[in-house]
C-alpha cells in the first residue's frame, strides 16, 4: 500500500499565548503544496522502517530516525492498536519534503502511514477508521499530522490540530529555498517566547491570534498578489534570530520579484509566491543563479492530502 502525501506551508502563523501543556495557542493557516513523500507499507514478519531519498531529490535524510520512533511507525502503532492488530509492517519511506524545514514532513509521514495502515488492516466492508478518524488520531501523533491527512486549504485552530477548510480559487505558484541543516521546531517557538519576554510582552500575556481576513478574501478570489501581502508568520522573528542569514533569502526573493515572501513555519525554509507559473518558473531560476539557497523547488498548490496511489 504506497501513499502520496504533501508538504505545508503556513500562509499565516499567529502565535498566542503559551498554555499550561506548554503549547501555544495558534490560528495557523495551513495550504498543502506539491512537494510529496511516498509512504509504502507491506505485512512483515516484524516492524521494520526504511528510510530513503525520493529519485530526483535531493533530501538529506540522515537525521530521520529509521526506527521505531519515527513519527510513521508510530502512526502504525496507533492504528494498530485501534483495530486490535499486530503492528507487523515493513514502512518504506521515500523523501522529498525537507527534513527539519518546517515544512512538516516527518508529520506527513506520520499522516501516510495512518492512511496506509488503515488501508491495509481495516478491511471491513464499513471501514471503522473513516477518514474523519484518521484525522482525529493524526492529532495523537503531533499538531501538523490531520493537516496532512486533509490537504488543501485549512485553518486550523487549538494547538493547530482543530481544521475547518478554507476556500480558495485557482492555483497558487510557490518557490522554496530550502538551507542546510534543519531547524528545531521547539527551539523555534522557546526563541519566540524568549523575544517576546524580551520586547515586554510576556510570553503568558501574548494577545489571541487571529484569522486574518484579507487573507482570506485573497484565497477565495485567487489573488495571488493580494494573497502574498497578507502572508504572515509569527514564528519568523525567532527562525531569523536562530538563523540571521534567512534574512538575506527572504531579500533576495523580494527583489527578484516575488510577490510574497516568507519563513515557512519553523523554517528554515523560506516560501515565496508568485503571481503565475511563468513568474515561478523565472523567479526559481534567478534565486537560483543567486546562490543564497541549498536548493530551490517549485510547488503549487493547494493540493489533495494523503492520497493512495
Ligand atoms: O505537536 P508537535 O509535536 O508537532 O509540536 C512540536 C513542538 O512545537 C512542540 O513540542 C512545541 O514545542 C511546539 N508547539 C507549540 N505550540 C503548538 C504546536 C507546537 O509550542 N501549538
Amino acid at each position: 500500500m504506497t501513499v502520496r502525501v504533501p508538504a505545508k506551508v503556513n500562509l499565516q502563523l499567529g502565535v498566542g499565548p503559551i498554555r499550561d501543556d506548554g503549547y501555544h495557542d495558534l490560528v495557523n493557516v495551513f495550504h498543502a503544496v506539491s512537494l510529496f513523500d511516498e509512504v509504502t507499507v507491506e505485512p512483515a514478519a516484524a516492524p521494520e522502517v526504511r528510510v530513503q531519498a525520493a529519485p530526483y531529490s535531493r533530501v538529506s535524510v540522515a537525521d530521520v530516525p529509521a526506527d521505531q520512533d519515527n513519527l510513521a511507525a508510530r502512526a502504525a502503532r496507533l492504528v494498530a492498536g485501534r483495530l486490535g492488530v499486530d503492528a507487523h509492517a515493513a514502512i518504506r519511506i521515500r523523501k522529498a519534503i525537507p527534513v527539519a524545514g518546517g515544512m512538516a514532513g516527518g508529520s506527513a509521514d506520520a499522516a501516510a502511514a495512518l492512511v496506509a495502515c488503515a488501508r491495509l488492516w481495516d478491511d471491513r466492508d464499513e471501514p471503522v477508521l473513516d477518514r474523519a478518524s484518521l484525522v482525529e488520531l493524526g492529532a495523537e501523533l503531533g499538531s501538523d499530522v490531520p493537516f496532512a491527512v486533509l490537504g488543501g486549504t485549512a485553518v486550523g485552530v487549538g494547538r493547530g490540530e482543530r481544521l475547518t477548510p478554507a476556500l480558495t480559487r485557482g492555483t497558487f505558484h510557490w518557490v522554496f529555498a530550502t538551507a542546510d541543516g534543519g531547524l528545531s521546531t521547539p527551539a523555534v517557538y522557546a526563541e519566540c517566547d524568549r523575544l517576546r519576554a524580551e520586547e515586554g510582552t510576556e510570553a503568558g500575556g501574548a494577545p489571541a491570534a487571529r484569522v486574518s481576513e484579507p487573507l482570506m478574501t485573497a484565497l477565495a478570489t485567487g489573488d495571488a498578489k493580494g494573497l502574498g501581502a497578507a502572508l504572515a508568520n509569527d514564528l519568523q522573528p525567532a527562525a531569523l534570530a536562530l538563523r540571521p542569514s534567512l534574512g538575506r533569502v527572504l531579500d533576495a526573493g523580494r527583489e527578484l520579484g516575488a510577490v510574497g515572501a516568507l519563513v515557512s513555519g519553523s523554517g528554515p525554509t523560506c516560501a515565496f509566491l508568485a503571481e503565475d507559473e511563468e513568474d515561478a518558473a523565472d523567479l526559481a531560476e534567478a534565486l537560483d543563479g543567486a546562490g543564497v539557497a541549498a536548493q530551490v523547488l517549485r510547488a503549487y498548490g493547494p493540493v489533495p492530502g494523503a492520497t493512495v496511489v
